[in-house]
């Protein structure tokens, strides 16, 4: 793997494309995007209506497919990288090539939008949350994860994180992180009556995985770490809400 943080940008999106062979290694650079995808996907109830379409904003690899299944819904996802697109067409997502904040979709579409760890990477975040919102259907549901603008965060995902041996150097600009309370009342602008939570993957697991990081051994299925509640947003946070209309 190259170290992305030594010849590009901080956040520059052609990292994913350095890094495109990593996406569905469980114990990868991105090993704690499928923990996410799966706590997320926990957020989605199956689907009412014949038809339901989940629109996943930067929806990188597809990593959120498979904890979709059965629950009823036609997966579409936007990205703005090829390379990872044509592997989360592989894992059965319809992909659209384009730009979270300039969504070429109908209003309306979408009985569930996800955005998964995308606001923290996008400079206009509050671009992404108007075109996620205006894609809903009234009634419809916004999950989302992202990191928080805060001292914590900083520390936590950008200097500690990125010395671990798997995490790629240079894969955030912190300058980007989301204020919780921005973010919530830019949704309710938008009609999304967003909740938020502050989440980590649970510590016994992540002991466990990083001991196994050390040692080189592979993750065996089933025992991969759970991403938990916690009692603050200030790190890592999910969000939940429904489009009034
Ligand atoms: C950290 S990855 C998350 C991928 C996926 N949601 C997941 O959780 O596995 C961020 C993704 O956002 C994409 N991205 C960044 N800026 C974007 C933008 N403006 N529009 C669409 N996708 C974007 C990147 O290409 C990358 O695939």
């Amino acid at each position: 793997m190259r170290d992305a943080g030594l010849s590009l940008p901080r956040n520059d999106p052609r990292q994913y494309d350095d890094l495109a062979g990593e996406w569905w290694r469980p114990d990868g650079a991105f090993a704690m995007l499928h923990w996410l995808a799966e706590a997320r996907a926990a957020m989605v109830p199956p689907a009412t209506r014949p038809d339901a379409l989940l629109v996943d904003l930067g929806c990188g690899a597809g990593l959120l497919a498979p904890h979709l299944v059965g629950k009823g819904y036609r997966h579409v996802g936007v990205d703005l990288t090829r390379s990872a697109l044509n592997q989360a067409a592989a894992h059965g997502v319809t992909v659209v090539n384009g730009d979270a904040t300039r969504v070429p979709l109908v209003d309306g579409c979408a009985d569930v939008v996800a955005a998964g760890e995308l606001l923290e990477h996008v400079p206009d975040w509050r671009a992404v949350v108007a075109q996620a919102c205006r894609l809903l259907r009234p009634g419809g549901l916004l999950v989302l994860d992202t990191l928080n603008d805060t001292a914590l965060c900083r520390l936590v995902a950008v200097r500690i994180a990125e010395r671990l041996p798997t995490v790629p150097r240079g894969i955030h600009d912190p300058r980007l992180f989301v204020d919780h309370r921005e973010l919530v009342a830019e949704c309710a602008r938008h009609g999304v009556d967003l909740r938020v939570r502050g989440v980590r993957p649970a510590v016994p697991g992540l002991l466990r995985w990083l001991l196994r990081q050390v040692r080189g051994a592979a993750t065996p299925p089933g025992q991969t770490p759970r991403i938990v509640p916690t009692g603050s947003p200030a790190v890592l946070y999910q969000g939940r809400g429904v489009y009034g209309g």
